[in-house]
């Protein structure tokens, strides 16, 4: 449920990563390994390598990307690019450590477009991310985090189900009732993208407090 800003309680749905159990007993290493052979959609045809979560397995907070980059795709790690840089800075200015994190992606397969040398980034269409919700779901089950933060649309989506909004649903704390908080913003990439330097720095500044609230809510 998402309190509104005009005091009523808005439903959200249970995304696909919530909504069935996934792990069935299995430990996280046996899932991992398995999902090292993923052919569940078409995105493990031109990656690397699939890239899994990384963090202590019983970590409080949880935080879920859209997918891996380019250089995730050839490192193996979640969120070692450009993006993982300013959130681990966000993080710290937070006062959370990354080291203390689990994190992931709600895609675990890079999908990009070919330009040249370049590898462009290609958001997973609806199809890829229901079927790549089933690792996600079986990560957190293991995990049993106090917090979960979707960084970005596509996140936010395979927790929550279609009808969240980042923009309006950002920062509140949502409770599915599964145990766990549920907390949606923005994408650490998107403040890559930002021109100008005074909203640069006011969408820093509200991922910060985001992050603080998920900070808080791992506390309680
Ligand atoms: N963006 C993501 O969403 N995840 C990563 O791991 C890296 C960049």
């Amino acid at each position: 449920m998402i309190g509104a800003p005009n005091g009523k309680v808005r439903r959200v749905q249970t995304g696909p990563a919530l909504s069935h159990e996934h792990a069935h007993g299995r430990s996280l290493s046996v899932i991992e390994r398995e999902a090292h052979g993923c052919q569940r959609c078409d995105l493990y045809r031109n990656a690397t390598q699939l890239v899994f979560g990384e963090g202590p397995p019983d970590a409080r907070l949880v935080l879920v990307g859209e997918q891996p980059g380019d250089k995730e795709d050839v490192a193996g790690r979640p969120f070692v690019g450009p993006a993982g840089t300013v959130l681990t800075e966000c993080l710290g200015e937070a006062g959370i450590e990354r080291a203390d994190c689990y994190l992931t992606n709600a895609v675990k397969h890079f999908k990009y477009e070919q330009r040249g040398k370049r590898r462009l980034h290609s958001r997973p269409n609806a199809g890829e991310i229901q079927r790549c919700a089933w690792w996600l779901g079986a990560e957190l089950e293991h995990i049993h985090p106090h917090v979960v933060v979707a960084l970005g649309a596509t996140a936010a989506r395979t927790l929550l189900g279609p009808g969240v909004k980042v923009r309006t649903d950002r920062g509140k704390a949502i409770d599915l009732g599964l145990g766990f908080w549920i907390l949606v913003t923005i994408h650490p990439s998107y403040l890559l993208r930002i021109r100008g330097r005074e909203s640069a720095e006011r969408e820093r500044s509200d991922f910060i407090s985001d992050l603080k609230v998920a900070l808080e809510l791992q506390r309680a």
